[in-house]
């Protein structure tokens, strides 16, 4: 493909002598003079990638940075700055520069910059790109998933809704049991009726109790007035008991009552009343173990157990991953405004990779704050509170890809980054690179330090015999 470089420089010998150089590299090269001129231009043609001054009359670097951010998010822009305003090129990395290159900087800077960025670009292409009609294809109600165990589900959803049987929901945190009871409702007969939740867990015995039940006037201290439960507000509808392993023994045994017989009274109350319930329930432990121990009863598992709907961990239906991913990039994208609308090819393998101890709702919040985060159109790479990766060396964080990651690192990376191609095109001779950077050999010093960047790593570093960190 070809390759069109928009040089913005105000400076003629210096536009025209970086035109020569890279139209040399086989560039197809356009020089402008000023950010207005760059912003006519790009709005003409397609630009591979943009190298533009810091310093230009009228509107300038940084404006123009911006400009292209919001208008050409995908073009990358190489801001190019003189040396005692490293500052200036660290927050230009911030504000989503691709690059930068500290003048004066030489033939092999340049061409080395451009084919990184232009690299990076390329792989960038490599990507997952919001598609909505994915989601819709692969989807039950507002449940996503294409593998046979999520396939599995969506058709016992379809075949109980219409029953009232209960139902008892088992899988893992976040696997999404709500959902699923849901949608179990919504496609009942009682899909006009009330949808109530309880969280068994929740609750204290007592409080659970009234909660469920409601309790009459005068039924204990406090209890001023007659209130109604979770079961009445259910009538005609579903109860949803979340976490039903949670139950005291008592609150078990009222709960059979209710599945058994279909009745309950209210706490304080002599009026036995009929439950026109469905229930259904769910739970994050296995019951079986509990029913060993006694501390679940028997009777009331097999009451619930009627139909049981396991849903699988998301470690276990990988092929579901990008398709969640997509579907919450989407959400995010809307909610916070955001241009961000794909996944590059490393954030996929990190989520492929990647254990999900928290299932969809730990993706979920992955996704979250890579959106808020991300200042490109492209999420890189995924923060993963639990990486399953190997710890990345040294080497391979040599060319960060600072989009995907949360700015106050982005930033440090972007330093770190500066000072080893410094050391680097120094050959490790620090009095040579403090006369480049032209900064006190005290703030080097500590620069360096902070950053964790030695000297003598950069020493001819491809020779044979010198050391390099795993
Ligand atoms: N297959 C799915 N498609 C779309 N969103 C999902 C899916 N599964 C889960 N989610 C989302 O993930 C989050 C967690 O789901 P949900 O609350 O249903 O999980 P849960 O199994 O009830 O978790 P817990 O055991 O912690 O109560 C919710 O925001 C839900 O919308
Ligand atoms: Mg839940």
């Amino acid at each position: 493909m070809e390759r069109r470089v928009l040089i913005v420089e105000d400076e003629a010998i210096s536009r025209n002598h970086l035109r020569l150089i890279l139209q040399e590299e086989g560039y197809q090269v356009r020089a402008v003079p000023s950010a207005e001129e760059a912003i006519r231009h790009l709005t003409e043609e397609d630009v591979s990638c943009v190298l533009c001054d810091w310093r230009l009359p009228g509107m300038d670097g940084m404006e123009l940075l911006g400009w292209v951010r919001r208008y050409h998010p995908e073009t990358p822009v190489v801001i190019m700055t003189a040396y005692a305003t490293i500052e200036n090129a660290v927050s230009a990395m911030g504000q989503g520069a691709a690059d930068y290159l500290a003048k004066p900087f030489g033939i092999e800077q340049v061409r080395l910059v451009l084919a990184r960025v232009l690299e990076r670009q390329d792989l960038q292409r490599e990507v997952v790109r919001l598609r909505s009609e994915v989601s819709r294809r692969y989807s039950f109600d507002q449940i996503l998933g294409r593998s046979p165990g999520m396939l599995k589900v969506f058709e016992v959803i379809r075949a109980v809704a219409e029953t009232d049987a209960t139902v008892l929901i088992q899988g893992e945190t976040g696997v999404g049991k709500e959902l699923v009871a849901r949608s179990i409702h919504a496609h009942s007969l009682r899909k006009d009726g009330p949808f109530v939740a309880v969280n068994c867990g929740a609750l204290a015995e007592a409080l659970l109790e009234t909660e469920l039940f409601g309790h009459e006037k005068g039924a204990f201290t406090g209890a001023i007035r007659h209130r109604e439960g979770r079961i009445d507000l259910a009538q005609r509808g579903t109860l949803f008991l979340d976490e039903v392993s949670e139950m005291s023994p008592a609150m078990q045994v009222r709960l059979l009552r209710v599945l058994q017989e279909g009745t309950y009274e209210r706490v304080g109350g002599t009026e036995t009343i009929r439950a026109n319930v469905r229930v259904i329930a769910a739970t994050n432990r296995d019951l079986r173990p509990l029913m060993a121990t006694g501390a679940f009863r028997e009777d009331l598992y097999y009451r619930l157990h009627v139909v049981p709907v396991e849903v699988p961990p998301l470690r276990e239906r990988r092929e579901d991953i990008p398709l969640l991913a997509l579907h919450f990039l989407a959400e995010f994208r809307r909610q916070f405004g955001r241009s961000v609308d794909a996944f590059g090819r490393e954030a996929l393998d990190q989520m492929l990779a990647y254990s999900w101890p928290g299932n969809v709702r730990e993706l979920r919040h992955v996704v979250e704050r890579a959106v808020l985060l991300n200042q490109t159109t492209v999420i890189e790479r995924l923060d993963l509170a639990r990486g399953d990766r190997p710890p990345r060396g040294r080497q391979a964080t040599d060319c960060p890809e600072p989009s995907g990651m949360p700015l106050r690192e982005f930033l440090v990376e972007a330093e770190r980054r500066y000072w080893r191609d410094l050391l680097d095109r120094q050959r490790g001779n620090v009095t040579a690179a403090l006369k480049e950077a032209q900064v006190p050999s005290k703030t080097f010093y500590r620069r360096i330090r902070a950053l964790g960047v030695d000297p003598r790593d950069h020493r001819s570093r491809d020779e044979p015999g010198t050391p390099k960190p795993e």
